[in-house]
């Protein structure tokens, strides 16, 4: 778990500022490290090294805080911008990566000073003018522009950077972050952010967080957002469009903040109330609510076939459903707050976010979880389609991590678990997960030793069988 860095914290910057001055008196940086016979300076890593995604993130270091000062153009889909990307070196580094694809990089500094690059695919490597020493806090700033690209995933979905009819937006799940802005976009590395956007006068910017301040200058206007907490790139988005704002709260006092897109207005209209009555009733389920506000992005962007968990504020291309609406808020448990070491480990995010849907249904009327299980195992619900098509605890490629088997087979997992388990056992699992992981990354591994170790069982069958077992099981 990385610690929570306030923004603009005192003791922060006065720790930079007398790192700094340590380490000008002992004239650090490589040198240092070779002195005290330390591993010298190495290129860090171009991968975090996922087995599902060799070349996402980088190694070496660790980002505490992102900040981003874009300017976007809708005319001609045009971004330019700058992220100042603050971190920690977690090894000697000659040189680091960050991940980018397309857009045209102007200018790099570490720490004020001129920085020299190269890219190459998707990595960005940044040579600073002097090594950094393991341990070492420094503030890399990377200037760019240019029109950033659509994603086009092996699995037909696209993420990255989509025009909608009235402005653009920025979807990053599993790599399209790098589409508008270079970053350690794995989502092991997460981090505070803060995003300030210019657009015309006529175009709203909603990214993540609060909005801390909204500034006309002449016929354009500077939109400042920060998330506290940390974030996984993937979770991060802005859309920009022509949206109807709803500055609220919800009935449990939370800052609540929608923009819809005006064509979807109408059909939007229960969109706040239900925001509002499914916190409080995951609240209830789940634990406390893991971040300072929530709301939603409602867009019209018939392009985008699925509807994405952006933190606090999740996306969506139309107006969405309930049960839509229940899933993608459950993530900010699920995945959001407690995120997956690697992707690998999927399931962890929509196995609990379909399973929060079957406690909705169960909880309003429909049927119970038990029977929702059933219709999935006899194939008769609508999203059981294709979910015996590989075990949801190990995606064989990285096409597939969004396919049924992890949402729908990961819920009859936890099914499975609850159980073996009892009701009272498992929530008190789920909570307890939730609570020991809150803000950091979590894998299957401590997920499976905190069911046996709170049920004092053996549930090695249950795992082995609905999370890493082959083909339908022999019997429900
Ligand atoms: N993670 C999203 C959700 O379940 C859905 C999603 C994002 C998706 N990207 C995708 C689904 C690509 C299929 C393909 O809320
Ligand atoms: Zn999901």
């Amino acid at each position: 778990m990385r610690p929570y860095v306030p923004r603009r914290s005192p003791l922060r910057a006065l720790c930079g500022a007398l790192l700094v001055l340590a380490c000008a008196a002992s004239g650090c940086s490589g040198d240092a490290d070779s002195e005290e016979g330390a591993a010298p300076a190495r290129s860090g890593a171009a991968g975090a090294g996922d087995p599902l995604f060799p070349k996402l993130g980088n190694g070496g270091y660790d980002v505490t805080h992102y900040g981003l000062t874009l300017d976007y153009a809708p005319d001609d889909n045009h971004l330019k911008g700058t992220v100042q990307i603050t971190a920690r070196a977690t090894e000697p580094l000659s040189s680091f990566n960050l991940d980018l694809d397309g857009l045209t990089v102007r200018e790099a500094t570490v720490d004020g000073r001129a920085a020299t690059f190269t890219r190459g695919g998707t990595e960005l490597t940044v040579t600073p003018k002097s090594p950094l020493s393991k341990g070492r806090i420094f503030k890399a700033s990377i200037r760019y522009d240019g029109t950033p690209k659509t994603i086009h995933d092996p699995d037909g979905s696209i993420e990255g950077w989509i025009e909608t009819d009235d402005g653009a937006v920025g979807l990053g799940q599993p790599t399209g972050s790098m589409a508008w802005f270079p970053g350690n976009h794995h989502p092991s590395d997460k981090a505070a952010y803060d995003v300030d956007v210019t657009v015309p006068i006529d175009y709203t910017a909603v990214s993540n967080g609060e909005l801390e301040s909204r500034e006309v200058t002449g016929e354009r206007t500077t939109y400042r957002w920060h998330t506290g907490e940390p974030m996984a790139s993937y979770l991060a988005t802005l859309a920009v469009g022509q949206f109807e704002v709803t500055d609220t709260v919800t009935d449990g006092g939370l800052p609540q903040y929608n923009a819809v897109d005006y064509d979807e207005v109408d059909a939007s209209r229960k969109v706040s109330e239900q925001v509002s009555e499914i916190i409080d009733w995951q609240s209830r389920r789940f634990g406390p609510y893991p971040f300072s506000s929530t709301g939603a992005i409602v867009d019209r962007n018939p392009d985008v076939g699925y509807a994405l968990e952006t933190q606090t504020k999740p996306y969506f291309g139309a107006a969405p459903d309930e049960l839509l609406l229940v899933h993608e808020l459950a993530h900010q448990w699920f995945g959001n707050s407690v995120t997956p070491r690697s992707w690998q480990d999927m399931w962890l995010n929509e196995g609990f976010a379909t399973y929060a849907e079957w406690l909705w249904e169960a909880d309003h009327d429909g049927r119970s979880a038990d029977e929702i299980f059933q219709d999935f195992w006899d194939g008769t619900d609508d999203q059981s389609e294709g979910i015996w098509a590989f075990p949801p605890g190990s995606p064989p490629s990285a096409e597939v991590v969004s396919d049924s088997p992890v949402y729908g087979r990961g819920a009859m997992t936890l099914h499975k678990v609850r159980e073996a388990v009892g009701d009272d056992t498992f929530f008190s699992i789920v909570r307890t997960w939730l609570k020991r992981h809150r803000h950091g990354n979590a894998d299957t591994k401590a997920f499976i030793a905190l069911c046996e170790k709170e049920s004092g069982k053996d549930l090695s069958e249950i795992f082995d069988v609905w999370l890493y077992g082959k083909g339908k099981p022999d019997r429900p």
